[in-house]
């Protein structure tokens, strides 16, 4: 069927609207999923690419009741933000709607009311998780506890973010309500299950034989849920907010966001098509194709497939679900919570004009196999070494050669020597090599063989030298400069899928007014005596105050969550008065101090203790680094420890810090001058 198509149906996951996007939300899903829109439609070919906000589920009423607003007050805010960002960023939607649209509430309503009136679910009363207080049932993200699977803190009623499972509340161990904190108790309710044990077969068949090409962490993934034994699953919620169960008696009841979400697809295409919105999904000639993150696989792969299969009326089951891993921030787990993320409508805001960089670094870093990482220093150097010094390099000096030789007018090309002929079938190769991967999405690859047109572009010029050749034979340097014209053109087209603003202002240059795949691999684009217009450089270098500037947000995050989290230690056990009166604190004043050599921790203090002069070591020589500016201050230390040697240094009692949340300490001192050998009571 892949091969053999005639229309494709691509989505992208529809992000919660409990929040801007970030840099985990494109390297997974956005960018890959408009590199592949982009490039099928380079190709002529018919395609349809959804996006939307999923504007129902826990994940917002939890956001609202933590500001004080509404549900509809948070998805208007973060619709907005997150659709105009991706327009910023080209991602090229055809439509990006959200699913409070009317349309979504009644597709998805027509959904549910139609598998209900044909038997296809299974109704249960159980009993949940409730919240007394709240007067709320805890379902999903309402409700926290320990994992049952790996046994970390902090997993929530529908998923473990620390091992990734799947959970039911229930399950939880230790459960707390998300909402007051009160251990909840269990009240009986009534859902809808799918019974997805139903579809264990025609699931296993479907996935594991069908479809064995699709990328081995989704194979892998489906296996695993399969090979478990798939078990009935609730699709509506005890909530508030949401498309009510569409069903009498259900008051209070709102479809699950997993079952309402996918269908937004739908109602998206809908509102998109309303003509002919159905061949894209009912026609066996039409392909669709999921783009997720690896979180989503479960409800792509297993519980959306059962739905639309439940319903029937032919609807067709993707054919590909292109899913990534995880993109890291800095080596640490990109977190909303924790704000740990490079949020898209910021960066935007702080590196206007920088789209491009960023498609680009999040394509060749690309969390396609495994979990990768972002680097501020990696986003530096692959901009400053790869786009600047590579592909910037090679049209600027393409275009201004031809600007300095023949006035900017393409120059006729002569008979071509092996240098031009070998760098022709190389970039013919290459061009090969960059739509098989496209085909296959491996985008990363993809790229890098983009790259190579550019690295080719450039070893063509170094080995030719046109600036020299022109001083004897400008016939020669004609066409060697109209063959790079003609490379330059190749980039435009190769590289739209990946840096749409650059190919267009390089298609703008080179006065290329339409776009198209199969022009790749050709020597012909750019005719004779056409107009080149003056170049401007296509990347600029990224100095390291840029990059500072970023880096420093991030550690201000760092600090202020560790500030967040930081807890006193719990206190001592109690002892007795007369054991603590024991203690002899007191106050001295430094006479002396410097550091021990040899020892990168300790200070050695001389202190005049009111009685004599006694020496104390101290580890604290990390937080001092200008021991002698200690000298005059007061400093309590305790008087009658037993001497004991460090260094070969007798320490005869022990100076008093505190120790800061970060681990620093600093040193205690009375708030006014005392005499020396004061006693601290
Ligand atoms: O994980 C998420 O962010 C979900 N909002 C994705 C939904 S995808 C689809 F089903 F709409
Ligand atoms: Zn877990």
């Amino acid at each position: 069927m892949s091969n053999n198509y005639k229309r494709t149906l691509i989505t992208s996951a529809l992000p919660y609207a409990n929040g801007p996007v970030h840099i985990g939300h494109l390297a997974g899903v956005y960018v890959p999923a408009d590199i592949y829109a982009r490039f099928l439609r380079l190709r002529g070919e018919d395609v349809v690419f959804i996006g939307g906000s999923d504007e129902h589920g826990v994940p917002i009423t939890i956001k609202a009741r933590a500001e004080g607003v509404t549900p509809q007050d948070i998805v208007d805010r973060y619709h907005g933000i997150i659709k105009d960002s991706f327009k910023e960023l080209g991602i090229s939607f055809d439509i990006y709607s959200r699913t409070t649209s009317d349309i979504h509430r009644e597709t998805a309503s027509e959904f549910f009311k139609k598998l209900y009136d044909e038997g296809k679910f299974v109704e249960k009363t159980s009993m949940q998780l409730y919240d007394a207080e709240a007067n709320q049932f805890l379902a999903d993200r309402y409700v926290t506890g320990e994992c049952p699977h790996c046994h970390a803190e902090g997993a929530y009623g529908d998923q473990c973010e620390k091992c990734g499972t799947s959970l039911n509340a229930t399950d939880l161990i230790n459960p707390r309500s998300a909402i007051t904190g009160n251990v909840p108790v269990l009240k009986e309710t009534r859902h809808w299950y799918l019974p997805l044990n139903d579809y264990q077969e025609f699931l296993e068949k479907w996935i594991l034989e069908d479809h064995k090409e699709w990328r081995s962490n989704v194979y892998g993934q489906c296996k695993s849920w399969l090979d478990l034994g798939l078990q009935p699953r609730a699709v509506s919620r005890d909530l508030n907010w949401g498309v009510p169960v569409p069903v009498e008696g259900a008051e209070g009841k709102v479809l699950y966001v997993w079952f309402d979400a996918p269908i937004g697809y739908i109602s998206n295409t809908k509102e998109l098509l309303p003509d002919s919105w159905e061949k894209y999904w009912k026609d066996p000639e039409s392909r669709i194709v999921h783009f997720i993150g690896k979180d989503n696989i479960v409800f792509h792969c297993i519980v959306f497939p059962a739905m639309l299969k439940a319903y029937g009326d032919n609807y067709q089951l993707p054919d590909n679900v292109p899913s990534n891993e995880f993109l890291n921030l800095e080596g640490d787990k990109i977190s909303t919570s924790r704000n740990w993320a490079v949020w898209l409508h910021e960066y935007l805001r702080d590196l206007p004009g920088k789209q491009d960089v960023l498609r680009y670094v999040l394509t060749a870093n690309a969390p396609e196999t495994r979990d990768n990482d972002f680097t501020w220093k990696d986003f530096q150097a692959r901009n400053n070494s790869e786009l600047v010094a590579i592909l910037g390099n090679f049209v600027n000096r393409a275009l201004v050669l031809t600007h300095k030789y023949f006035q900017g007018i393409v120059p006729a090309a002569g008979e071509m020597q092996p240098s031009d002929l070998s760098a022709i079938a190389e970039i013919r190769e290459t061009v090969g090599k960059i739509t098989e991967n496209l085909e296959t999405f491996h985008f990363r690859e993809a790229l890098k063989e983009a790259m190579n047109i550019a690295r080719i572009g450039n070893r063509y010029l170094q080995e030719t030298e046109p600036w020299k050749v022109a001083k004897e034979d400008l016939g020669r340097t004609a066409t060697i400069l109209n063959v790079s014209i003609q490379i330059c053109a190749n980039i435009c087209v190769a590289f739209e899928p990946f840096m749409p603003f650059m190919s267009a202002g390089l298609a703008e240059m080179l006065g290329l007014t339409e776009l198209k795949w199969s022009m790749l691999g050709k020597f012909d684009l750019i005719s004779e005596g056409a107009k080149i217009k003056e170049p401007h450089l296509l990347f600029e270098k990224i100095e390291d105050d840029v990059i500072e500037a970023q880096v420093n947000k991030l550690l201000k995050t760092k600090e202020e969550n560790r500030l967040k989290s930081w807890k006193p230690v719990p206190q001592s056990p109690d002892v007795d008065f007369d054991t603590f009166m024991k203690a002899d604190l007191r106050v001295g004043t430094v006479l002396e101090c410097e550091r021990v050599p040899k020892a990168d921790k300790l200070l050695r203090f001389l202190i005049d203790d009111g009685m004599e002069k006694r020496t104390i070591l101290s580890g604290i020589a990390k937080f001092y680094t200008e021991p002698e500016k200690l000298v005059g201050k007061q400093v309590c230390f305790i008087a009658n420890l037993p001497p004991k040697k460090l260094r070969g240094i007798e320490s005869c009692g022990m100076i008093l810090s505190a120790e800061s949340s970060d681990g620093s300490l600093s040193l205690i001192t009375p708030m006014h001058e005392v005499a020396p050998g004061s006693q601290i009571k």
